[in-house]
């Protein structure tokens, strides 16, 4: 791989940050800045979780190891993305006024399981480097399993928030469906 397609990737996966600060610079957020900047890295998030669920079957399909070099930084990005999204939501919506959000939190079946999909990508998170790889041999590749449930929780959020499954909800859902199946089609046909 050239050295400078990592770097490269990585100014590309920073795009959410130009559009919104694009947005706030230009006062282009809306109506609704808060919601517009919660919304955003929350829809962002949902894509580099996806992302990085694909880098597996684009390995397998091409038989090109490049994908899973970026595997990482996808998953990285999409705690990133996902903190931002939850820190926005608590400090410019709450204020940091924990007692009312704690109530959301367990009152709102969408907060939930936003909140923990946010929680189960904390461990992924600490333990993707090289050492942890080592480390917790054979056991890494369970823990990090965790980014299906982790997926299905996102989409569940998105459209339980949504109310509806129409339109965007339902086009992450069928992303996600296509991505598990072809993890299941790679180990049925023990193609992993
Ligand atoms: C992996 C974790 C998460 C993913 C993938 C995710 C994804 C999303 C998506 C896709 C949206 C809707 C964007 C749109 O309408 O365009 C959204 C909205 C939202 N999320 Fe999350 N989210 C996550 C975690 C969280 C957490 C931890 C919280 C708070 C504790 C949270 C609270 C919210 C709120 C309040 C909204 C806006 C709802 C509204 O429009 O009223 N999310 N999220």
């Amino acid at each position: 791989m050239k050295n400078y397609f990592k770097p490269a990737v990585f100014l590309l996966c920073l795009w959410p940050i130009y559009i919104i600060t694009f947005q706030i610079f230009y006062n282009k957020l809306g109506p609704e800045p808060v919601d517009r900047i919660i919304n955003h890295f929350g829809e962002w998030t949902l894509i580099f979780i996806l992302l990085t669920l694909a880098m597996t079957p684009l390995r397998k399909i091409t038989k090109s190891l490049e994908w899973i070099k970026f595997r990482r930084m996808l998953g990285l990005f999409a705690f990133f993305y996902a903190s931002i999204h939850m820190l926005s939501y608590v400090g410019l919506d709450y204020r940091f006024d924990f007692e009312p959000l704690i109530d959301d939190v367990l009152k709102k079946k969408f907060i939930f399981i936003g909140f923990s999909a946010w929680l189960l990508l904390i461990p992924l998170a600490i333990t993707s480097s090289d050492k942890m790889v080592k480390i917790l041999k054979k056991n890494w590749k369970k823990l990090h399993r965790l980014v299906y449930i982790i997926s299905i929780f996102g989409v569940l959020h998105f459209i339980w928030l949504s109310k509806t499954i129409f339109f965007k909800p339902l086009v992450f859902l069928i992303i996600l469906i296509i991505l598990l199946l072809l993890r299941i089609n790679f180990r049925k046909f023990n193609l992993s």
